[in-house]
């Protein structure tokens, strides 16, 4: 039986190692971690993820041959497969700090495969890691090897959060890298093997190990790139009167451009783009490439400012000042179908409106009060580090609450900021939320979910990213 053994057990390991099990049933698999909480919850009911049809996933094969553990050394001994899905943080200190990748995890990780095994393997790299990482990773492992061979491997993870399942079973492509030597192509014949189980072969692209690892940090980088330029386009369309929605949908029916991906929002998160867009940079100024890293930089400054934008906006809509004001804060998730919050964008505008002196009700359907609080004392970067390393939050930000409904958060709430778009912010009784706000009552739409006419005849002053401006907000133009 081929045994495969995963370090790390987080939104990548948990999922992709759970669908490997689910379509490969002779194939024994053991997610590992060092974190005693994370293998108990995914050992329990309660599944340290939430992710649609993740659950029923896990049910089928755990216990069958899917296993979670923290006996670290002997799975990683046993298993002829090794995936690597640590985390690779940004560096906060030292060379290349706010852009590098941190390898402290991984490199701990190819450190102890040295030390355990007795016999050869295949490493693959699942993280995303800077490009030449698996040279480095072969340097740790043959440097110790007492004449065990290690093939090491390249199968970035392109999966989305909120369709993980769906992406795994059915993935636009797998990508394999490799060694363009004989063993070297006997161990991606080997990784081909387990997903052929269920992906069809023209899916499952294979390259050598560098052009594996840039694709994942240019993909990355390409789909930013395509948030921030509508976002940008956003800006234009409130100056001007056209609605970014209209653009989008005549842009996006150029073949060659495509519809997916244009929807113009308060800007992007999550735990990949601005991280791999870092590290892309980093990797141009060492190859003295300035002027690509400046073109990607600007992928994240268009990020920012729009994050600072709409804050703007909501400041300056309510005469200029925020200060006491209670604003409901709907969603801070960095997108729906998830509770992941790592870089959401409801962290820099819940800090910008805090800043201002907002009182804030926060109400999010899949994230804790806990994670909310450390989420908004946390400093930049500290989130990408295992959860046992992360500091405490050791008092909450007095101005914050937390509400467990929609109606809760905007009850003599002022304003609203729609920050994640659930599909229950959609539905909501808005001639409710309306008769329970202060007057005037506003809402602002960083997702374009809400039928903006109906809010308004409801009474609400609108703002609506990219939209035509509410006659209330012409005057009152936001810089940021
Ligand atoms: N989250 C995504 O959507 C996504 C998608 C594609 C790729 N990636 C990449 O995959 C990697 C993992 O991302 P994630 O979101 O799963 O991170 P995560 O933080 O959810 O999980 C990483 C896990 O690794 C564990 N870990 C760290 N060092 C370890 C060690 N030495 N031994 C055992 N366990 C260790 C941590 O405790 C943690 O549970 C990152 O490189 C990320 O960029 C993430």
């Amino acid at each position: 039986m081929v045994k495969i053994c995963c370090i790390g057990a987080g939104y990548v390991g948990g999922p992709t190692m759970a669908v490997i099990a689910l379509h490969c049933p002779s194939i024994e698999v053991v997610v590992v971690d060092i974190s005693v909480t994370r293998i108990s919850a995914w050992n329990s009911d309660q599944l340290p993820i939430y992710e649609p049809g993740l659950n029923e996933v896990v049910k089928q094969c755990k216990g069958r041959n899917l296993f979670f553990s923290t006996d670290i050394e002997k799975h990683v001994s046993e298993a002829d497969i090794i995936f690597v899905s640590v985390n690779t943080p940004t560096k906060t200190r030292g060379l290349g700090a706010g852009k590098a990748a941190d390898l402290t995890y991984w490199e701990s990780a190819a450190r102890m495969i040295a030390d355990v095994s007795k016999s050869n393997k295949i490493v693959v790299e699942k993280s995303t890691v800077p490009v030449k990482t698996a040279e480095a990773i072969e340097r740790i492992l043959t440097h110790n090897s007492k004449g065990i061979k290690y093939q090491i491997l390249s199968n970035p993870e392109f999966l989305a959060e909120g369709t993980a399942i769906q992406d795994l079973f059915k993935p636009d492509r797998v990508l394999i890298g490799g060694r363009e030597t004989p063993d070297g192509l006997k161990a991606i014949q080997a990784l081909k093997d387990v997903y052929a189980h269920w992906v069809p072969e023209d899916r499952i692209i294979t390259t050598n190990l560098w052009s594996a690892e840039l694709s994942k940090l240019a993909a990355n980088a390409f789909l930013a790139q395509r948030i921030s330029s509508v976002n940008a386009m956003s800006a234009l369309c409130e100056a001007t009167g056209a609605d970014v929605s209209q653009v989008s949908h005549a842009v996006g029916k150029d073949s060659r451009i495509g519809p997916k991906f244009l929807n113009a929002s308060v800007g992007f998160g999550g735990s990949c783009f601005q991280k791999d867009i870092l590290n892309l940079v980093y990797i141009c100024e060492c190859n003295g490439l300035a002027e690509v890293a400046n073109y990607w930089k600007q992928v994240i400054k268009v990020n920012d400012y729009q994050k600072n934008r709409f804050v703007n906006r909501v400041v300056s809509s309510m005469f200029n000042t925020v200060s006491g004001k209670k604003i409901g804060i709907m969603g801070f998730a960095f997108k729906k179908d998830t509770g992941d919050t790592r870089e959401t964008p409801a962290i820099d505008v819940c800090k910008g409106l805090l800043g201002d002196k907002a009182r804030l009700s926060i109400y999010d359907p899949q994230v804790t009060a806990d994670q909310i609080q450390r989420d908004l004392t946390m400093n930049k970067f500290d989130w990408d580090h295992p959860i046992h390393l992360q500091p405490m939050s050791p008092t909450g930000v007095k101005q914050v609450s937390i509400a467990w409904d929609a109606y809760e958060a905007s009850k003599d709430a002022h304003a609203l900021c729609i920050l994640t778009e659930w599909d229950e912010f959609k539905t909501l009784d808005y001639r409710r939320i309306f008769d329970n706000m202060q007057k005037p009552a506003f809402v602002f739409d960083g997702r374009n979910v809400v039928n903006v006419e109906m809010l308004r005849d409801i009474g609400f002053i609108v703002y609506s990213i990219g939209k035509p401006l509410d006659p209330w907000l012409k005057n009152m133009p936001a810089v940021a």
